[in-house]
């Protein structure tokens, strides 16, 4: 990709940016030591592997292998490219990029979503503004929402509007502002016909819109006003919203998520509406989907304990069952929570109030017990109908990676099945090696003979990455420490190291490593540069001497071995160990 935004500029950004402040507005982050560790946003875990440090700028999640700076967390966990996070770092620390530094077709697409953003926001006034104008029909609107008992407050920090009962209003609002009715059917404002032309999406309905984690509004819902279908009508996929990634209301939930450490799940817009209402801010909904892992990956960077409040009706329940397996397989702190018959979450928090939500919120079920309940309810409690939950219950657990979770979910599960754990545990292994899943397993460094001089050539570049003192690249660049390195991915690094060093980068020097190499390098330097080991000068001098010693030995060594294959007259051994010496003596010269 070409990046037209100049060095400097990118630095300065760099500098500027606090990759803890950015990390921790998007994963709930624990101090530990000198770094800080929380669940990764990129894969399920349920023990905090990813770590960020603030010292070097820089993240690693020794799970999954995730890591880099603070640009490549934001690429990557919204799927920004290079340019668009300096833009948003930039304009989030007041930082001016000159436009005529992007190329066309960068700003294209820049200022497209934040154009798409903008009629977004416009539409919204425009139904907010209808809402309240003096029409009929928006009497009868209000008159809906005060039958349904939402508060002016609410519909204000809800932002909900009311689209007329009319085929081109909104489109005719938008032209007046110049934009056309191209642009509002690719924002799902507008629906085309069969002649080509355009209509409003949104006619004669409540309108929720539907806001980012920041509360830029990415699309719309709407309600109609009586019993016809469909009752909702939601914005198509668009280059904003995406409904398996959104959450309704979140903007409005995490602070409290946060607090509490809990977020409550619901399926329902009035149902969040309502639950706000009574002060249970801590909810956000799915929009016509069931639950999938990338909300509740999002969710675990503000709550570590998730609550679904479904109604308990076959389609709540077999909802709540698809998201169980969700919540299981993210190995995440789920519960259920099942409404007394005939509630959704609006009518009981109406008729029960803050603390008969409350109160029935105690018997709250842990997802494995409600998983394994409604396999019951379903199959019974013949043996048939057990061996049917069980098999169920081992194909859910069958993707959960770690071990310890696996059968500590096990044991949980074959005590209310009433069956022996030893068998479950068993039949559930048995199925586990039939269908290796992928595991995060630690990359396991080779075993060879090299092992300890490869396990030398990570520490060297750890301590450069880490403690990169003056004196201590000084020494390395004297001895062309480097140069004995065996690993090319290794020697890599430290040459790039090298290179990027310069007396001021100090701590930055990780981070800034990290911004001039390679997708491929990214995470491995990022591994070295975030585990902690208390260095000193005399701790670095040492490594330094204790490498370049043993390296000598090896090659000393090398010469005795070929020595004793000539006098054995081991040809083959011979070849071999010659071999290494033209590759040591190469090593030593370049
Ligand atoms: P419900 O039918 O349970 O509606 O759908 P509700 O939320 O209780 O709404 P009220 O109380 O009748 O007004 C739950 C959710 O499913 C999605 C919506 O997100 C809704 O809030 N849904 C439902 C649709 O997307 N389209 C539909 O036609 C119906
Ligand atoms: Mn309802």
């Amino acid at each position: 990709m070409e990046i037209r935004i100049p060095e400097e500029k990118i630095s300065e950004i760099r500098v500027a940016s606090n990759i803890l402040d950015v990390i921790s507005e998007r994963v709930l982050l624990k101090k530990t030591g000198k770094n800080w560790t929380g669940l990764c946003p990129f894969h399920s875990e349920k023990t905090p592997s990813f770590t960020v440090s603030p010292d070097k700028q820089i993240y690693y999640c020794f799970g999954c292998g995730a890591g880099g700076n603070v640009f490549s967390f934001l690429m990557k966990l919204d799927g920004l490219s290079f340019v668009e996070v300096l833009k948003t770092l930039a304009s989030r620390y007041r930082i001016d990029i000159p436009e005529k530094e992007l190329t066309p077709s960068q700003k294209r697409r820049i200022s497209e979503r934040e154009k798409f953003f903008e009629i977004n926001s416009l539409a919204c006034s425009f139904f907010r503004s209808n809402l309240f104008s003096d029409s009929t029909e928006a009497g009868n609107a209000r008159g809906y929402l005060e039958k349904r008992s939402i508060n002016s407050a609410n519909i204000n920090a809800f932002g909900i509007g009311y689209a007329s009962d009319s085929w081109d209003s909104l489109l005719r609002f938008l032209k007046s502002r110049n934009i056309s009715p191209e642009i509002a059917e690719r924002i799902g404002l507008a629906v085309k016909n069969k002649n080509g032309g355009f209509y409003d999406r949104f006619r004669n309905r409540i309108v929720f819109p539907i806001s980012d984690v920041s509360g830029r509004i990415t699309g719309f819902g709407g309600r109609v006003l009586d019993d016809s279908k469909p009752k909702y009508l939601n914005s198509p996929e668009t280059a904003l919203y995406h409904k398996g990634k959104s959450l309704y209301a979140l903007n409005l939930a995490k602070e409290k998520s946060r607090e509490e450490g809990v977020v409550y799940i619901s399926e329902g817009y009035l149902d969040i509406v309502s639950l706000h209402q009574f002060g249970i801010t801590n909810s956000v909904a799915t929009l016509g989907t069931a639950l999938t892992s990338d909300q509740v990956r999002i969710l675990k960077g503000y709550a570590t304990s998730m609550v679904l409040v479904y109604d308990s009706d076959e389609a709540g329940r077999s909802a709540a069952v698809r998201s169980a397996e969700v919540f299981i397989r993210e190995g995440v702190d789920a519960y259920v929570l099942l409404l007394p018959e005939g509630h959704d979450p609006d009518s009981f928090v109406r008729e029960k109030g803050l603390d008969g939500f409350k109160h029935a919120a105690e018997s709250k079920k842990s997802i494995m017990d409600f998983f394994i309940d409604e396999g019951i309810r379903m199959h019974g409690v013949s043996v048939a109908g057990r061996v049917k939950v069980v098999e169920n219950v081992c194909s859910v657990l069958a993707l959960v990676n770690d071990r310890v979770e696996r059968s500590l979910y096990a044991k949980q599960a074959s005590l209310r099945l009433g069956i022996d754990p030893g068998a479950f545990l068993e039949k559930l292994e048995k199925k586990n090696t039939q269908e290796p899943t992928p595991v995060n397993r630690v990359r396991p460094v080779p075993k060879t003979i090299e092992a300890d001089s490869l396990r030398m050539e990570r520490m060297i570049v750890s301590m450069m990455l880490q403690f990169p003192d003056a004196d201590v690249i000084a020494e390395i660049k004297k001895r062309n420490l480097v140069d004995l390195f065996s690993d090319e991915k290794l020697k890599f690094s430290a040459l790039t190291i090298l290179e990027t060093y310069s007396e001021k980068s100090g701590s930055d020097l990780a981070s800034d490593v990290l911004g001039r190499i390679d997708e491929g390098l990214k995470s491995f330097i990022a591994e070295l540069g975030v585990c902690e080991h208390p260095w000193t000068i005399e701790g670095c001098m040492g490594l330094i001497n204790q490498f370049q010693s043993k390296r000598r030995r090896g090659e000393k060594d090398l010469l005795e071995r070929i020595k004793e294959a000539e006098m054995s007259n081991d040809h083959g051994l011979l070849l071999k160990l010659l071999k290494e010496k033209q590759e040591m003596v190469r090593r030593n010269r370049t």
